[in-house]
């Protein structure tokens, strides 16, 4: 990973959304805007856009990484509670959560860390294998 940038300032609009099975390895349909990425000497991190369309479920997952995401637009359900633009989640490493319902859509920001990033978003109870792109 490339070294962090000390300062930057972004207009998002610029910036292309990606294919976000591809990029952080969830279900097909969703989407990311990387903002900024790289490794500060302390840990690596990726400031992202996640956007769900309507209808799509985030599944139960883990990760090596944690995650700080800030709901901006449309809703996330999780965890018994309807979360709207302010509301926050935070998702420990090695923390199963989710799964996470979006049935209006919804675009969140989310800051990830690790000390090593590896995005890829794995099922924590699979017994066939650990690839959420393939339903399992
Ligand atoms: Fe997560």
């Amino acid at each position: 990973m490339k070294p962090a940038e000390k300062f930057l300032a972004v207009c998002t609009d610029d910036l292309e959304w990606e294919d976000g099975t591809r990029v952080i390895g969830l279900p097909p349909g969703v989407e990311v805007k990387i903002v900024a990425e790289g490794s500060d000497g302390v840990s690596e991190r990726v400031d992202k856009f996640v956007r769900f369309p309507a209808g799509y479920t985030e599944p139960l997952h883990i990760h090596d990484h944690l995650h700080s995401t800030l709901v901006i637009e449309g809703e996330m359900h999780v965890h018994g509670k309807i979360l709207k633009p302010g509301d926050f989640v935070f998702g420990g490493p090695g923390e199963q959560h989710g799964p996470f319902h979006y049935p209006v859509g919804c675009t969140v920001f989310s800051c990830s860390r690790a000390e090593k990033m590896n995005q890829i978003h794995r099922n924590p109870q699979s017994e066939r294998g650990t690839d959420l792109t393939k339903g399992y």
